[in-house]
């Protein structure tokens, strides 16, 4: 069947789930693309989730995405696991295959990547030192990123140091873990440096950090976006720094997913950014 054939569904798995700009951005390609079809956001219970993720088959869905608290607990259900959600220990996206079964896979890497060369293109992951901030779901995906990207120098900060070891040993590349007492001194040198914490999302307090050993020429990035210039970065911003918010990082991994789910790869406009930035 093509794509003008069948209505097409695809849809977020969350919970809680409403608080997503995911369908904001799908159901804007379906409109862009003037395809019939919709995104719907699903709120599923943990308990729920086998269940639901393999009705999307029956129901005919062509996939999902998958968020708190869904993306590790899929790995156990879905029939298969590419290697970069393995690594990553998570899966973003499942696409349903024409025999029924499951695929997961982990686009968020790669949204991270595209975003920073979207906005800084001269930006290279070899270019230096890169710092990450963080060791949850995002940082384990930024620092898969960084590594295919070939960051020869990752230096890894997180108040949990034995979160750090984690990605240190799954990863086994030129990761190196600093206790979270250093996250000041490690800044010293770094070309990249990457919030991952959850601290200055709204909400939260802001990062607990200083940026005296800060290089003027390093980027500086987070993968928050909500609120879409966090503190950490408007403190960067103000010493001088180029800086990247997170939300390019949600918008450049969804055409990943309708590649998988649809066979084509709809475009992060000024428009579809515009319309999501004013939203939050
Ligand atoms: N832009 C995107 O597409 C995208 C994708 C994924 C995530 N995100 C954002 O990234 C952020 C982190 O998400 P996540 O999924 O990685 O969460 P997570 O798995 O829960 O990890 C949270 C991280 O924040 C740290 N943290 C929490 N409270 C802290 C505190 N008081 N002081 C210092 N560090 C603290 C945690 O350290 P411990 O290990 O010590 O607890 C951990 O490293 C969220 O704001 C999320 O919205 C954005």
């Amino acid at each position: 069947m093509s794509n003008t054939d069948r209505f097409l569904l695809a849809a977020l798995m969350g919970w809680p789930v409403m608080h997503s700009r995911s369908p904001m951005m799908h159901n804007y390609w379906f409109a862009q693309q003037g395809l019939a079809g919709t995104y719907v956001p699903l709120a599923i219970r943990p308990e729920g989730l086998a269940a639901a993720l393999r009705a999307l088959h029956p129901l005919g869905f062509a996939g999902c995405n998958l968020t708190i608290p869904h993306k590790q607990a899929a790995m156990k259900i879905v029939d298969t696991v590419d290697d970069a959600a393995r690594r990553i220990g998570a899966i973003s996206c499942v696409t349903v295959q024409p025999d029924g079964l499951l695929a997961g896979t982990n686009n968020d890497y790669i949204g991270f990547l595209r975003n920073l060369r979207h906005e800084q293109p001269d930006w290279r992951a070899d270019a230096g030192p890169v710092v990450v901030l963080g060791a949850g779901g995002g940082s384990r995906a930024v620092c898969y990123g960084l590594m295919q990207d070939g960051a020869k120098e990752i230096r890894i900060v997180n108040r949990t140091f034995s979160r750090s070891l984690g990605i240190v040993e799954a990863f086994d590349g030129p990761i190196k873990a600093y206790p979270w007492e250093q996250r000041h001194d490690v800044l010293d040198g770094a070309a990249t440096v990457v919030n991952a914490t959850s601290q200055g999302m709204v909400g939260q307090p802001a990062l607990d950090i200083r940026l005296d050993k800060l290089a003027k020429n390093a980027l500086v990035a987070d993968i928050i976006y909500t609120p879409l210039e966090s503190p950490f970065l408007v403190a960067a911003r103000l010493l001088g720094n180029r800086t990247v918010n997170g939300l390019g990082m949600l918008l450049h991994q969804g055409p990943l997913a309708w590649k998988l789910w649809f066979g084509l790869e709809p475009v992060v406009t000024l428009e579809l950014r515009t319309l999501v930035e004013k939203s939050l």
